[in-house]
């Protein structure tokens, strides 16, 4: 099984880098149209995204309509501190950035303000690969299941929804999921979105 998850993640990061520039700002622009019309979308107002790395789809029209709109948008940060986890601090036009150990783009953390993770209205999360039912297959490092840990505990009682951003191809029939994956509430691709409760 093991074996299974690494072959799978390989395959996916492969297939998710060998888009042209031009798919990618295709997909990125159907992604953005799909989820502008979603009500979980219109109805948030305290959104986390990612900058797109290794090929995960593109952020860029979502990040332009959110602004237009008004949204506050925030960024991941490892959390300096506890380990693996991480922290979601605002992000605007000219804030500062850095890279992190991943080489990924992140925002200078200094005196800046963070929101704690059940603060958030609705969280757009990059992934390798998922099922329709929810499952997510992140980079292996399990940083989205620690942040998120709470949502396991408490089912149906509020925090963000968590919806995973993706390629369509990235679409399993099954994924093996442990006990610490924290399940999806939808995923958005640029076909269309997968909405799970
Ligand atoms: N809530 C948690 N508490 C402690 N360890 C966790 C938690 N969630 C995940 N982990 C650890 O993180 C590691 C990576 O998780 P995994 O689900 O395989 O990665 P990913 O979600 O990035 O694909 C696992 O070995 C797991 O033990
Ligand atoms: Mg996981």
């Amino acid at each position: 099984m093991m074996q299974d998850r690494k072959t799978l993640r390989r395959q996916m990061r492969a297939r998710r880098r060998a888009l042209s520039p031009q798919q990618q700002r295709q997909s990125a622009r159907s992604l953005c149209r799909q989820l502008s019309q979603h009500l979980w979308f219109r109805q948030a107002r305290h959104i986390a995204l990612y900058l797109p790395n290794d090929g995960e789809i593109d952020t860029a029209p979502l990040i332009h309509l959110c602004r237009r709109l008004g949204k506050q948008l925030y960024l991941p940060v490892l959390h300096p501190i506890r380990h693996n986890r991480l922290w979601f601090t605002p992000y605007h036009r000219h804030t500062p950035m850095r890279r992190n150990r991943y080489r990924i783009l992140e925002p200078v953390l200094q005196g800046k303000p963070v929101r704690p993770a059940f603060a958030l209205d609705l969280v757009l999360m990059p992934l390798v690969a998922f099922s329709a039912d929810g499952g997510r297959m992140g980079m292996g490092g399990g940083y989205y299941d620690r942040s998120f840990a709470f949502k396991l505990q408490a089912k149906g009682l509020g925090g963000p929804r968590l919806m995973g951003l993706a390629h369509d191809f990235q679409r399993q029939t099954q994924l093996p999921l442990e006990p610490w994956d924290v399940p999806l509430d939808a995923i958005a691709t640029e076909r269309g979105i997968y909405r799970i409760r």
